[in-house]
């Protein structure tokens, strides 16, 4: 019995070290593995980290018959999440619509028990229409999403949610809220390196950038251990999940977790003109019922507990 972690980055590497601590050996797959960065987060003498693209179909039927995998998470995505989509939508829709479909497939084929696959709280938030209020006769019955990113997520349920219930797998989609945490590879989205930018820069006593939208975040920690109770749960009954900190964070809330966790920081409010995109005002905050319900989720890192985690990190890997 082996987990299989398709993308071992900020997300992946989290998830293989909450396995690996309970005496499990996950194997990483990724395309272009970074074990210096894995490194900081996960003891890799206890697991297996293997190189292998998720848009080959037959290297995933390799991992999961190579490796008696009986589980997997798929956390793969482009690189810089929306904005990379944006910016470059033809390799966005291949690797996150076709390759989660090689992963359900390959499930499908090889009878994994369970596919849990990274989606996204951009569902909640990037969406516009739906004037029809859910009447299916009216054309705009539904909203839809006003992003590459966020349409090819949307995608990933429908066609997760189909597989599971035409073809027998067992799959669950996570909608991570905007994911920060220890890092220091490549990757992550446009957020996650906003935050990570914020805090260096206010440990090293320059000026930080607070940014001057609300958001809806969650700790990587957090993620991790929410895609985790997805895989355990006996029987998941729904299929998606939101999986965020339960609120959403404006600038006041941020510059106050941040002066929190660096005292005497020096902040000025700021969003980069390109990350823009990635960061609209969310003004909803997700419902947690559901997690907490079916998966027993509820977040152990609110902005404060989460930046004061992140800066023992950043001390600890920069001393
Ligand atoms: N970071 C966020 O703010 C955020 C928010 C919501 C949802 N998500 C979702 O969570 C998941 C994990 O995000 P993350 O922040 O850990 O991303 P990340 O960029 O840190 O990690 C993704 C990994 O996928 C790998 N990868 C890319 N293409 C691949 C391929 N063809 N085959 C195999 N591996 C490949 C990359 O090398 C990288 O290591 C993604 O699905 C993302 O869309 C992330």
């Amino acid at each position: 019995m082996s987990t299989l972690i398709i993308g071992a980055g900020l997300v992946g590497s989290q998830i293989a070290h909450i396995l690996v601590e309970r005496g499990e050996r996950p194997v990483l797959m990724d395309y272009a593995p970074q074990p210096e960065a894995l490194a900081e987060n996960v003891d890799l003498s206890r697991c297996e980290l293997i190189e292998g693209d998720v848009l080959k179909p037959f290297t995933i039927s390799q991992a999961l018959v190579g490796h008696g995998i009986t589980s997997i998470v798929h956390t793969a995505a482009n690189p810089l999440l929306t904005l990379g989509a944006q910016r470059d939508p033809w390799s966005a829709i291949q690797l996150n619509i076709t390759g989660t479909v090689n992963v359900l497939e390959a499930a499908r084929v090889h009878g994994v028990k369970r596919v849990v696959v990274s989606s996204s709280n951009v569902l909640n938030h990037f969406l516009a229409g739906g004037e029809g209020k859910g009447d299916s006769a009216d054309e705009e019955a539904y909203p839809r999403p006003t992003t590459f990113y966020s349409a090819t997520k949307q995608a990933i349920e429908s066609l997760g949610l189909n597989y599971a219930r035409w073809s027998g797998v067992d799959f669950a989609a996570m909608r991570y809220g905007a994911v920060f945490g220890p890092w220091s590879g490549r990757g992550g989205g446009g957020p996650s390196n906003i935050v990570r930018g914020a805090l260096e820069t206010a440990l090293s006593g320059d000026e930080a950038a607070i940014p001057t939208n609300s958001m809806e975040w969650v700790y990587s920690k957090d993620a991790a251990m929410g895609t985790v109770l997805a895989l355990d749960a006996a029987d998941l009954g729904s299929r998606v999940f939101n999986i965020t900190m339960g609120c959403v964070v404006g600038p006041e809330e941020f510059a106050t977790a941040l002066a929190a966790c660096v005292p005497g920081a020096r902040m000025k409010k700021g969003t980069p003109a390109a990350s823009a995109v990635s960061m609209p005002d969310m003004r909803c905050v997700s419902s947690l019922a559901r997690a907490q319900k079916v998966l027993g989720y509820a977040p152990r890192f609110g902005m404060r507990e989460a930046m004061a985690d992140m800066v023992g990190w950043i001390q600890r890997t920069r001393a």
